[in-house]
């Protein structure tokens, strides 16, 4: 069935020279035409092994393939989808993806508009030496998220902290487990409230609609499940992008300077950046991949880090090593593919194609305050970025 695994590749899959590169074993696996077996390390799950998959092609095959379950490997359950699989996804999915279409994006828009230009309004009263990741990567998506889910915005802090810790793959699954039954509890309290008297915003929504339907513990656990996807990841990719476009100040005059390359922009800096892990999947049954078996039971981790790089994701000659802000297709596997593609995906989109370019017209000079080496690239997260982004202008 498989041989033993033989290396060691950390989920996050990041090179120690470059943060934003895949590790040279992911190259690797790419251009082996077997399947590789790999030991990774997880504190949630423990060390396991798994087949790795790095081609593009592959990466949505095993995305797309229904017989890949989420097998356990997420440590809050109940209303997370992706805990779920098959039907009990699907209609848990169903009630939610009206809140998270095109159209809702682009009706978000102004409010977006209003957390970056209150969040660069803080950034120039802090004036130059300001930490970029606590006065606008993380407000912008954090007052859009709780607005859109009626959470008051004056809880942040505690929810910012224990979400932190809870995705901190650094962390023990004690503290993980501890830290995910404290946004249960809080989350509880809110669904509470909203069941009294379900408020005009995603979670009022949901109990109004579906409430009937909906045990308190999955409400919450939707509730969590939005709060946490909907501020740490755009907040992360966020941060990583400017820390990328700081080491590339001609693709940084772009995004500035060039309205128009905007949207193509936003898909290759996330492309590049590739922020988010998926979550490992484990076969059901036997499954096949460019005609090699995963038995029943195996797990399996998809690199979208790596996949966003393959040269068969591009029909051209293009180097996907290379950032290219005006590349004019970007195809990548950021969000995912598949039935658990992420939901959030046009409001992020949004959210950063408002944010980017507005950060760098107002602060024109914006530059790091501190050399990149100085930097604590978050690698050994479920979710990419930097720690803190001093900047100067
Ligand atoms: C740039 C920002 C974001 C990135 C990179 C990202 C990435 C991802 C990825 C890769 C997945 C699939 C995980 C897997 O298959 O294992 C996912 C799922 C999900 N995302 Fe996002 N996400 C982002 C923003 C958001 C936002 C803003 C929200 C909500 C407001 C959101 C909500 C979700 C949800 C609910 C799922 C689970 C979907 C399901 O299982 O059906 N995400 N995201």
């Amino acid at each position: 069935m498989t041989e033993s695994p033989a290396r060691t590749i950390p989920i996050g899959g990041r090179s120690d020279g470059c943060p934003f590169a895949p590790a040279p074993e992911l190259y690797e696996a790419q251009q082996d035409d077997a399947l590789r077996r790999v030991r990774v390390p997880s504190p949630l799950l423990g060390a396991f092994d798994a087949v790795v998959v790095t081609r593009y092609e592959d990466v949505r095959s095993v995305l797309a393939d229904d017989r890949l379950r989420m097998g356990g490997s997420m440590p809050y359950q109940a209303g997370n989808l992706l805990s779920y699989d098959g039907p009990e996804h699907t209609r848990l999915r169903r009630m939610l993806t009206g809140s998270f279409t095109s159209k809702r994006a682009r009706e978000l828009r102004p409010q977006i508009e209003g957390a970056v230009t209150s969040a660069l309004d803080e950034l120039a009263e802090a004036g130059p030496g300001a930490d970029l990741v606590q006065l606008f990567c993380t407000p912008i998506p954090t007052l859009v998220i709780c607005e859109l889910l009626g959470v008051p915005y004056g809880d942040r802090a505690e929810f910012q902290r224990r979400t932190a810790l809870a995705l901190d793959f650094t962390q023990s699954r004690e503290v993980q487990m501890e830290k995910a039954a404290e946004m249960e509890a809080y989350m509880a309290g809110l669904v509470a409230r909203h069941r009294k008297a379900p408020g005009d915003n995603v979670l009022g929504r949901v109990v109004r609609d579906f409430g009937d339907q909906l045990t308190d513990s999955e409400l919450a656990g939707i509730g969590n499940m939005l709060l946490i996807a909907g501020h740490e990841t755009v907040a992360s990719t966020l941060s990583a992008a400017v820390a990328l476009l700081f080491r590339h100040p001609d693709q940084l005059a772009v995004v500035r300077d060039d309205p128009s390359a905007t949207d193509g922009a936003v898909e290759e800096l996330l492309r590049y950046c590739a922020p988010a892990v998926i979550v490992p999947r484990q076969a059901s049954g036997t499954i096949c991949v460019r005609d090699q078996e995963i038995a029943e039971g195996e797990r399996v981790v998809a690199s979208v880090l790596a996949a966003n790089r393959d040269p068969g994701a591009t029909t051209g000659r293009d180097d996907l090593d290379r950032l290219d802000v005006r590349r004019p297709v970007q195809r990548h596997l950021t969000f995912g593919f598949g039935p658990h593609q992420c939901l959030g995906q046009q409001l992020a989109r949004m959210e950063l194609r408002v944010a980017l370019p507005a950060l760098f017209t107002r602060f024109p000079t914006l530059r790091p305050a501190v050399r990149d080496d100085e930097l604590d690239y978050r690698t050994q997260a479920l979710v990419f970025g930097v720690d803190t982004l001093p900047v100067t202008w």
